[in-house]
């Protein structure tokens, strides 16, 4: 079942079509990538790197574009070392049959975290130092993120693996490019993840991970359309991705908000779903989920924080907000003349209880009293089952954890003839639920205007 997402608010008409671009097959998804609307030029490539030129396949027809074959490792490696200096600066290497990346597809994990840190969705944190620090778990010998996030953003990187070739080459890569390397440090992590590997005083404001995701080795070699080599060690681990992010979560429930966010790329967005059950289960205050797109290929990035969230600005954001306020108003006019204040009355009633919310009439007072749990309110307002997850406007998806039940009073008023004032008054003023509040209310205007008015 396609899972409904909400109307993307405050996205403009421009940046909606290059969002929809930037999903075609051969580009990425995050728009600050460089490689989002310019895959990388082979000619001019091959021109400039005559080590590369060997690699390229350039067709006699005018109209189509040279080519390399991404069945080659030799050539996915050589492209990989060209981009990196070319558009990096970054000198780079790694022994034959060591995981090989993509520049393009490791970039959008990195503009995605940096658009996490500049997130208004937790509340600030006081930070002792200005440089960005991050922690990538089993960096490779490819070292590939904190190169990138080094040389991209100026962030600071700790670098963790546990197999010998990948610290020796992780550090040759970071020794090879001096403008980056007082950045960069490696760090043997034998067999732990996080906890036991950071320092006592150490805080980071992210880490990132891209895990073994196989279960075997057989699982790992089914793409045959790519060559990225990657040995066992690189690509199984125990239970595949699901057991190793699994572990990335015990150890964020001990160190907390030792991190500001702690996130992890995933192969299989059918783990998803379990592993967002479990950081509810360890007391995360905040989920952000997104796709990485890149050519036939989908990733999906997972982030998580334990600091409080900014529920102002998620109030704010939720969909349809007419008003913050906790009391609320619409004119019923043109009443059909068969109808009383009792009928609307009644039918108040019924419309909450009709989607189990509890809903209690006083006909002395002319009001009801509703309370309805969250899963209520999406049935009331045709939402999707979790009305804690956003769309933002970067395209990812934030979530909130279970939320209160929401308690209100409806209250009816007859103005004149024909006419009925109804007023809706939130219990807890200030609540964070306002927003869902007033999405409520606005569709049981929507419900009674249809029934009572002319
Ligand atoms: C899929 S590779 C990712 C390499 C690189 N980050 C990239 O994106 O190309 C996974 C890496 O995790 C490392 N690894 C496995 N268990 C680990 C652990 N407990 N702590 C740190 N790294 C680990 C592996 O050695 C391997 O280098």
């Amino acid at each position: 079942k396609k899972k409904k997402s909400f109307p993307i608010p405050f996205v403009d008409e421009a940046e909606r079509k290059k969002r929809a671009r930037s999903e075609t097959p051969g580009s990425t998804t995050n728009p600050r990538n460089k490689y989002s609307d310019n895959p990388p030029d082979f000619a001019s490539l091959a021109s400039l790197y005559p080590s590369f030129k060997p690699f390229v396949s350039f067709s006699s027809a005018s109209s189509s574009r040279p080519r390399i074959d991404w069945t080659d490792y030799n050539a996915t490696r050589e492209l990989t070392r060209v981009l990196l200096l070319h558009d990096h600066s970054l000198t780079w290497w790694i022994p034959d049959g060591q995981l090989c990346p993509t520049v393009p597809n490791r970039s959008n994990y990195i503009h995605w975290i940096n658009d996490l840190l500049s997130s208004p969705h937790i509340l600030p944190t006081s930070s002792s130092s200005s440089i960005v620090k991050g922690f990538d778990i089993g960096t490779g010998a490819n070292c590939i993120y904190p190169l990138l996030g080094a040389s991209l953003f100026g962030w600071s990187f700790v670098g963790s693996d546990v197999t010998d070739v990948a610290l020796e080459w992780a550090e040759k890569n970071v020794r090879s490019n001096p403008h980056v390397s007082d950045l960069i440090e490696i760090r043997d992590s034998r067999e732990e993840i996080l906890v036991g590997v950071v320092k006592e005083s150490e805080t980071f404001d992210f880490c990132m991970c891209n895990p073994p995701f196989f279960e075997t080795f057989e699982e790992a070699g089914l793409n045959p359309k790519t060559s990225c080599g990657g040995t066992r060690e690189e690509m199984v681990c125990d239970g595949g991705e699901q057991a190793f992010v699994t572990r990335i979560i015990q150890d964020s429930a001990v160190l907390k908000q030792r991190f500001k966010w702690y996130t992890s790329m995933l192969g299989k967005k059918a783990n998803l779903k379990l592993l967002i059950s479990k950081l509810w289960g360890v007391g995360v205050t905040v989920v952000k989920t997104t796709e990485f797109v890149q050519g036939q290929t989908s990733r999906w990035g997972l982030a998580w924080s334990f600091i409080p969230p900014d529920r102002k600005i998620v109030a704010v954001r939720t969909p349809h907000v007419s008003s913050k306020n906790s009391l609320l108003s619409f004119m019923l006019e043109g009443i059909k003349r068969e109808y009383s204040a009792a009928d609307v009355l009644q039918s108040v009633e019924g419309f909450f209880k009709s989607c189990g919310a509890s809903s209690k009439l006083n006909s002395s007072t002319f009001s009801v009293d509703i309370v309805a749990s969250s899963d209520q309110c999406n049935t009331i307002t045709n939402r999707d089952s979790s009305v804690r997850s956003q769309t933002l406007d970067d395209g990812s998806s934030l979530q909130l954890p279970p939320q209160d039940d929401l308690s209100f009073r409806i209250l009816v008023f007859q103005q004149m003839p024909g006419t009925l004032l109804i007023k809706g008054s939130l219990q807890h003023k200030d609540s964070p639920l306002s927003g869902l509040f007033s999405v409520v209310f606005g569709s049981l205007e929507e419900s009674l205007k249809s029934k009572f008015c002319r």
